[in-house]
């Protein structure tokens, strides 16, 4: 892996293949290897690039307060900082693909950084924010994980992250998840639950999206819902809709041919993407 240094500390990353930019943003607690799956399919296209957000894989922790943890916004801002250190400018658009956490930095990334945005993916990601039990569990998990360890946080996550078909067909997919999520620090976690836990409802907004959107989900998700996120896809201009068949939320990991195959499609009809300017 590369990394790169900005104003809060390191970004690791990956970055392979050429043509138009995508950016792949893991989600919570994962790394960049969530991908894996997507990275081989799509550098035959595209230039592809994968960081590993700070605290979790490669990336150190850097600067971080202890009671607030790292705002969705904070992570979006690292990943222009990402951009910037590479060179990359408003004049080469990215195409962002967040997942889940992913795609909760990707809404402000949208919000805030719409001029470095040529297109969106959100696969498995909420708009609404957390109910209050749901903001407790996760302030209490920030407390809690370093006394628990990531193995328990990742026996706690695994059934509700991966679809039951998979976990009984696919003990591979399940082991590779309990691996990432196992190994991630657990002041990593902590950061990002906190972060979480503030973050803001982004339903209002969704209409003011004007960047071309394909918005993925598992058919079994539990935690980011068909339903859910075809009312997302809904309130969205013009955003194109895709269920994944034989997935739970870890899409990507679970079915990533047909990830890739939405994504490509996508990608590939995008307007002016391909034109001889860029
Ligand atoms: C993720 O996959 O990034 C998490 O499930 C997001 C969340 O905890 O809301």
């Amino acid at each position: 892996m590369n990394a790169v240094k900005i104003s809060t500390g390191e970004i690791a990353y990956i970055e392979r293949g050429t043509g138009p930019l995508v950016l792949l943003v893991h989600g919570f607690p994962l790394d960049h290897t969530m991908w894996d799956g997507q990275v081989e399919a799509l550098t035959e296209r595209f230039r592809v690039i994968v960081p590993d957000l700070r605290g979790f894989g490669r990336s150190p922790l850097g600067i971080v307060d202890p009671d607030l943890g790292i705002t969705m916004e904070q992570y979006a801002d690292d990943l222009v900082e990402l951009l910037d250190a590479l060179t990359i400018g408003a004049d080469n658009q990215v195409v962002l693909a967040g997942f889940s956490m992913g795609g909760y930095i990707a809404w402000q990334f949208v919000q805030k950084h719409l001029r470095r945005l040529r297109a969106l993916v959100l696969c498995d990601a909420r708009a609404a924010d957390d109910t209050d039990e749901a903001r407790a569990g996760r302030l209490k998990m920030a407390e809690k994980v370093a006394e628990w360890g990531a193995a328990r946080v990742a026996e706690m996550m695994g059934p509700k992250l991966i679809a039951p078909k998979t976990f009984e067909s696919r003990p591979e997919v399940v082991a590779a998840v309990r691996r990432v999520v196992g190994r991630t620090a657990p002041a990593a976690i902590a950061a990002a639950q906190r972060g979480m836990a503030r973050r803001p409802d982004m339903t209002a907004f969704l209409r003011q999206i004007t960047v071309p959107t394909l918005v993925l989900v598992g058919a079994d998700d539990a935690i980011s819902p068909p339903a859910e996120m075809q009312s997302i896809a809904l309130a969205i201009p013009d955003a194109k809709f895709v269920v994944i068949p034989n997935a739970g939320h870890m899409t990507p990991m679970e079915n990533p041919d047909a990830v890739n195959r939405a994504m490509i499609d996508f990608i590939t009809h995008l307007p002016r993407l391909f034109s001889p300017s860029q």
